[in-house]
């Protein structure tokens, strides 16, 4: 007895622990990582294009596109390194933190870590979650990390975006019925796919051994299901004298 009421005990800690991640009030939209090399080399170009002049990737190498994405030395020169890094150097934004302060009245915060810190879900509703916010220094404000300091860099990232975050709703609006999204508005399909990159990206960056763990799962898998019918060859072999 004793067992099952530490058992429910625990599982519920986990789930306040879960409700407390998502933070704030607001509901997450939920989101898996797609971890294709294709995905993630669009999403490293979006981060590149998109983010690095605020934030750093400061535990990530631009070899990295190299060794587990399958871009090409000069493909990563041209289209993602800024200026006199070196391929092996990590991905630092120029923007130093001082000027952060000054400009955004916050640093912005390397990212390399923040997949695990925070979870791709949140990400992704915090990207998606930016909506109009007159009384803010930026204009805009976000329903997942309220009174953020950073601006809707999103706005202009596809050609659907202006009008998905015109029509963001203020928190609180459409909240409490339950529902997940409630009144939240769909996310336009090209829109979406972006920031599923970029996402997709972040996670892979703050552990990118998993590309090279996800290509081995299948050999791993084959190697075993061989191993068991040789086993199980073998053991008729034996048998047969015996019956
Ligand atoms: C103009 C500068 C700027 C750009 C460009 C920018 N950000 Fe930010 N970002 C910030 C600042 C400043 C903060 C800190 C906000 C705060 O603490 O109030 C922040 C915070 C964040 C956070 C929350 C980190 C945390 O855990 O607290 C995430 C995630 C994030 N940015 C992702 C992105 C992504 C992805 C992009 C590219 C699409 C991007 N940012 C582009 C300035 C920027």
């Amino acid at each position: 007895m004793r067992i099952v009421a530490a058992a429910v005990a625990i599982a519920l800690l986990g789930l306040a622990g879960s409700a407390f991640a998502a933070g704030e009030g607001a509901s997450l939209r939920s989101m898996d990582p797609d971890y294709s090399k294709e995905t993630l080399r669009e999403g490293a170009r979006s981060f590149a294009n998109n983010c690095l002049g605020c934030h750093s990737l400061s535990r990530f190498r631009y070899r990295n596109l190299v060794d587990d994405l399958g871009m090409t030395k000069q493909e990563v020169e041209q289209d993602l390194m800024k200026g006199t890094v070196s391929i092996n150097d990590h991905m630092e934004s120029s923007m130093t933190e001082e000027q952060a302060r000054d400009w955004f009245g916050a640093a912005a915060p390397d990212l390399s870590l923040v997949s695990r810190v925070r979870g791709p879900s949140w990400i992704y509703s915090m990207l998606l979650g930016f909506h109009r916010d007159s009384d803010s220094a930026t204009g805009w404000n976000n329903r997942v990390f309220p009174q953020a300091a950073m601006p809707n860099v999103l706005y202009n990232l596809t050609p659907e975006a202006p009008g998905y975050y015109d029509s963001v709703p203020p928190p609180g609006h459409g909240e409490g019925s339950g529902a997940d999204n409630g009144e939240l508005p769909e996310v336009p399909e090209g829109l979406d796919a972006e920031v599923r990159e970029l996402v997709s990206f972040l996670a892979y960056a703050s552990d990118p051994s998993v590309v090279a763990r996800r290509s081995l799962g299948p050999w791993v898998l084959g190697f075993l299901a061989l191993l068991g019918l040789l086993t199980y060859l073998v053991k008729r072999e034996y048998w047969r004298d015996v019956h």
